[in-house]
């Protein structure tokens, strides 16, 4: 029954958690002819969603507010509404504690929602990054107190989101999706679900396969970033070699080698987090992940690195560093979007700011930002203010930024994603003599 209202385009979909990943693809399977129904505890989003206002930059508000018209997309907060939804899909944020540890209670309290309106026949669907066993030892159990048998009478899978915000290239269609679901059946009716609206889905033998596979990718990120990063750091102590030289000399290889950039962290809701979810994890198994540990190390002390870099070039520059006006550029945790998310330039700015006189930022994608109760305001970026400062941090590349203009006018430029290609005596690279 299920099967012929996925191939009819007659199922309803919720979708709980309308953030980074819940709106996207809630957007992109209503343009498909689906009906979604949205929920998230945060009313001011649910507001936002029902009147076509999208707050996540890679959806555009007037195609949301198109699909809200035509009744495709319902934002709501009301979890009972979930008892109307043949498929669920969750995709509720899964952070880890100060201690670094799983905190998995948004997937728990989604997953008891839905339980208290668990019918035959319904597919639910976990999205949120998680270590390996979570769909089957945390969500299933959950599940299964309804009295209903997995397989036969409901259906549970996992699907790791792969959604790269500010990516242009690829997105939710045509990122092709990895399928693990609890029973045969399960996979089958999730894949069949998938391809109603993509093309590429990549089956796996079970939910433990596919959360593995989400850690393993994002692992592989994280570890490359480091060592990238950690070479950076020995081409600076040698003072004779430019690590993006040596990239992109290394990139000419055609095979075995990928290129990885060095810059001042990793931030965002996956990259820093994931891998502490499988770390976790492996201690259950008297097992230590020494690579994540050690990434985590390198990639963690990288907004130091760039502080004391900054530091030790205005004081060879002959300003005291007490007393200098820095300007950081680019707050958001990578180029070209607004989130800031465990941004490695906002621990830059906690850092510098006690060691420096005064410490101002500019983003285009985040006019402000609060930290201790406190508004911090993007200043302008032009010529006259960029003379105003003695050090200019580039903490990102984003496309809107003129570098002809950020190379002119500052005195000194610390530089940590190769922003400025001219030579000049002004600008520190990271990773460069
Ligand atoms: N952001 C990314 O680029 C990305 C990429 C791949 C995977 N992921 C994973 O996807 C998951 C979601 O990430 P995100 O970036 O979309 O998070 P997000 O914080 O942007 O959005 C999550 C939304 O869920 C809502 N929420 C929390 N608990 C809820 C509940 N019990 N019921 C209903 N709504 C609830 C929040 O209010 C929020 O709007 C995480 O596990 C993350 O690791 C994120």
């Amino acid at each position: 029954m299920l099967e012929n209202a996925i191939k009819n385009r007659k199922v309803k979909i919720g979708i709980i958690g309308l953030g980074y990943v819940g709106l996207p693809l809630a957007v992109e399977i209503a343009k498909c002819g689906f009906s979604i129904i949205g929920i998230d505890i945060d009313s001011r989003r649910v507001r936002e969603v029902n009147r076509g206002m999208s707050a996540i930059g890679d959806v555009d508000s007037q195609t949301l507010r198109k699909l809200v018209k035509n009744g495709k997309i319902k934002a709501t907060t009301d979890h009972r509404k979930l008892k109307f939804c043949d498929i669920i899909i969750i995709c509720v944020p899964t952070p880890v504690d100060v201690n670094k540890e799983p905190n998995l209670e948004p997937v728990i309290n989604s997953t008891r929602e839905i339980k208290k309106t668990l019918r035959k026949g319904q597919l639910i669907i976990l999205k949120s990054t998680t270590y390996p066993e979570t769909t089957e030892k945390v969500v299933q159990p959950i599940l299964d107190e309804r009295g209903l048998r997995v397989g036969r009478d409901y259906f549970l899978a996992f699907c790791p989101e792969r959604i790269d915000p500010g990516n242009k290239r690829f997105g939710v269609l045509n990122t092709p999706t990895v399928i693990g679901g609890v029973t045969k059946k399960c996979t089958r009716l999730t894949t069949l679900f998938y391809k109603q609206f993509m093309n590429k889905v990549h089956p796996v033998s079970s939910p433990r396969a596919a959360e593995m596979t989400k850690l393993l990718e994002n692992t592989f990120r994280n570890v490359n970033i480091a060592l990238v990063n950690e070479f950076a750091q020995l081409c600076e102590r040698m003072g004779s070699i430019d690590i993006w030289e040596v990239i992109e000399a290394a990139k000419t290889k055609p095979f075995g080698y990928m290129p990885f950039y060095p810059g001042p962290g990793v931030g965002g809701h996956c990259i820093p987090i994931d891998p502490y979810y499988l770390s976790w994890k492996a201690r259950e198994y008297d097992f230590h992940t020494v690579f994540i540990e050690l990434s985590a190390r390198i990639n963690e002390d990288m907004p130091y690195f760039i502080v004391n870099k900054t530091i030790n070039a205005l004081s060879e520059s002959g300003v005291c560093p007490s007393t200098a006006r820095v300007l950081l550029l680019g707050m958001a945790f990578k180029k070209d979007i607004s989130d800031l998310r465990d941004s490695p330039a906002i621990k830059v700015y906690h850092i510098i700011k006690p060691m420096v006189g005064v410490v101002k930022y500019n983003d285009p994608h985040v006019p402000a930002f609060s930290t201790n109760g406190k508004k911090i305001t993007s200043v302008s970026l032009n010529a006259r203010e960029l003379k105003k400062y003695d050090a200019v941090v580039i903490l990102n590349k984003h496309t809107a930024y003129d570098n002809h203009l950020i190379a002119k006018h500052p005195r000194l430029i610390v530089d940590t994603r190769k922003a400025i290609t001219k030579k000049s005596k002004k600008v520190r690279k990271l990773g460069a003599p």
